[in-house]
């Protein structure tokens, strides 16, 4: 008897068999996903990565082989050879839901290659098992249908970048992992060096450094699928260690990268999913998107714009309105969210109440509202009480406000205030069934700030001090910090921040003005950064980049509700990783040898 593996060969996936394979010989394997017993037979739905096939065992079919399969159960790992039947053929119904509905194999041999204990959960899409228990034994939620399709989904993701560069005359290149500690940016892992007692290096945040080293190297175009690692606090769309689709140009503008990261996406849509993309994507600046949206990355799938009433109210001293008044003298914004009277009819009184905690999530204090009545006055609201018919009647035509609508006021500082509309837009936006399915808003925001005052009034980098200012800002460094705009640009799509990049200074004064913009001085950042500077002495070319959130871009195209669904071995919210129980203790000899010694905690 020939033998499984050996001579019998797979011939078909489980997704395969059609009407048109009737009478074939064929090989399957794979596992076992379902059991019935009925009449004598034994029926199993046998799966693989591609699909289901039913397959059937009976004294009459083949002898040895049906008794076997009265050993059977889920998961154990088989291969059968047999013929292909239709199902009617053999007195059964054929199945619409399954791509091989309409056949079944008569098994004639089966093998068994391994058993299955009970698995902890059924290898099923809808199934409710904490995702603790999933995540502890990863390798069976990866067999579940919905996960193998999305880990192919990123495959065909690697294979479409790939090839768009190639095509495009990239360089793939590499980056080490282990680097220099820079304080700054994002908050990094570090590595104890065993050869240097007492030294660390840091896991790259991302290659950022070296991809500029390699334009003043001459490479021109480089890209790489690049693992970052980021000691951040986590949530559905941040992983600790995650991949970008890395890139760095010379010899360009701004719009060369629109231009070549247009077609890259492109590119993904039309091989990952068959969907063709405009040719270009919209843009915004930074500016307009916090006025409209409150968010630096907006989603355009539905409307709600934000209106900012501060310019409306200041000549009214705050519209009689004590808490507008106040926030005005402190220098705050005043801003508005209105709701049309359509879709606020289906807002209760109650629901509305509850917005209010809501928003206390983001910060927020409160958050004054006001149902517009039939001729314009405030009704449910306590701003009605001392609102002066002026100052209502300026806020209802800044707004467009008429009868029925409901109004949301914010006020305060430029940050919270958009935190709390922004995420109240969102918030009402899918609550209100607002955001259509299936459609891809891409927007590029473009013009963003170049510094941003941290906690203690301290300028910092808005994105890296390597980011170019706009040339006619570069006479505000220093003096003006807050009016330097950087050329820098994010790619939002659906709300969602999958790319940022900017072009980079190659002029050792800008270079030097941003740092004493940023308050350090040349040997500050020498000692941080002098490599870097040295090599900008050796004729840098100009050049920009950009890179993707490739975990990011699998998630949207899967449709999926969180990276840990596109991350093979992802982290828990709070670093972990179930299945191995990384991270771990060491044991003191190899903190002796690396001469590191743990505090008591
Ligand atoms: P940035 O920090 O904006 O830019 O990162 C680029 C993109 O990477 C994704 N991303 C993440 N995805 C998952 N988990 C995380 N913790 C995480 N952090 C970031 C986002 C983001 O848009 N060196 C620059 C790029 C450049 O200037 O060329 C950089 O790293 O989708």
């Amino acid at each position: 008897m020939s033998e499984f593996l050996v001579d019998k060969k797979r011939t078909h996936s489980c997704n395969a068999l059609r009407t048109s394979d009737v009478g074939k010989s064929v090989v399957l394997m794979g596992w076992v996903a379902h059991r019935r017993d009925h009449g004598g037979r034994v029926f199993i739905d046998l799966r693989d990565r591609e699909g289901l096939t039913q397959v059937v065992f009976g004294p009459e079919i083949g002898k040895e082989a049906h008794e076997l399969a009265s050993e059977l159960r889920s998961e154990y790992c088989i291969g059968i050879a047999g013929k292909v039947v239709t199902r009617v053929s053999s007195g059964g119904q054929p199945n619409p839901k399954l791509a091989t509905g309409e056949v079944e194999v008569n098994a004639e041999e089966l093998h068994i290659f391994s058993r299955s204990e009970t698995p902890p959960f059924l290898i099923e899409d809808e199934i409710d098992t904490r995702e603790e228990i999933r995540l502890k034994h990863r390798y069976l939620d990866l067999r579940r249908p919905a996960l193998q399709r999305n880990f192919l989904v990123r495959s065909k993701l690697y294979r479409a970048a790939r090839d768009y560069f190639h095509g495009e005359g990239f360089t793939e290149l590499e980056t080490p992992f282990m680097v220099k500690y820079t304080p700054g940016g994002a908050r990094n892992f570090l590595v104890p060096s065993r050869l240097n007692p007492g030294n660390f290096y840091a896991l790259a945040e991302s290659p950022q450094i070296f991809k500029q080293l390699f334009m003043v190297a001459g490479f021109e175009r480089y890209f790489q699928i690049v693992r970052c690692f980021r000691d951040e606090d986590l949530r559905l769309d941040r992983q600790p260690e995650f991949t970008q689709v890395d890139v760095e140009m010379s010899f360009i503008t701004e719009e060369d990268i629109f231009t070549t990261m247009e077609g890259l996406i492109r590119r993904i849509w039309k091989d990952v999913q068959d969907v063709d993309l405009p040719r270009s994507f919209q843009r915004m600046s930074y500016h307009e998107a916090m006025l409209k949206y409150g968010s630096d990355k907006p989603d355009l799938r539905f409307g709600l714009e934000l209106a900012d009433l501060t310019d409306v109210l200041r000549p009214l001293d705050g519209g009689g309105v004590p808490l507008f008044k106040t926030a005005l003298e402190q220098k705050g914004i005043i801003k508005a969210l209105r709701i049309p009277a359509k879709e606020a009819a289906s807002l209760s009184r109650t629901e509305a109440d509850k917005l209010e905690e809501f928003v206390k999530g983001f910060g927020a204090r409160g958050l004054a509202r006001a149902r517009v009545g039939e001729n314009g006055d405030w009704t449910q609201s306590p701003l009605s009480k001392t609102v002066t018919p002026e100052a209502r009647a300026a806020v209802n035509a800044a707004l467009g406000a008429g009868p029925g609508d409901l109004l949301f006021f914010q006020f305060g500082s430029f940050k919270l205030v958009n935190a709390v509309l922004g995420g109240l837009r969102l918030h009402l936006g899918h609550k209100l069934g607002l955001i259509p399915e299936g459609q891809w808003r891409f927007l590029w925001v473009t013009d963003f700030p170049m510094f941003e005052q941290n906690e203690s009034g301290q300028w910092v980098a808005a994105h890296h001090p390597f980011t170019s200012p706009k040339p006619e800002h570069v006479q505000h460094l220093g003096a003006e910090n807050g009016r330097v705009e950087a050329r820098a640009y994010d790619l939002v799509l659906n709300g969602n921040e999958i790319a940022g990049g900017s072009i980079r200074i190659h002029q050792r004064e800008v270079q030097a003005k941003v740092f004493a913009a940023l308050g350090l001085s040349e040997d500050d950042f020498r000692a941080k950064f002098g490599f870097l500077l040295d090599a900008f002495k050796y004729g840098p070319p100009p050049h920009g980049g950009i890179a993707f959130g490739l975990d990011r871009l699998a998630m949207l195209l899967c449709n999926a509700g969180s990276l840990r669904d596109v991350i093979a071995f992802p982290k828990t919210q709070k670093g972990t990783d179930l299945m191995t129980d990384a991270p771990t203790g060491v044991a003191p000899e190899q903190l002796d040898e690396l001469g590191v010694q743990l505090k008591k905690v």
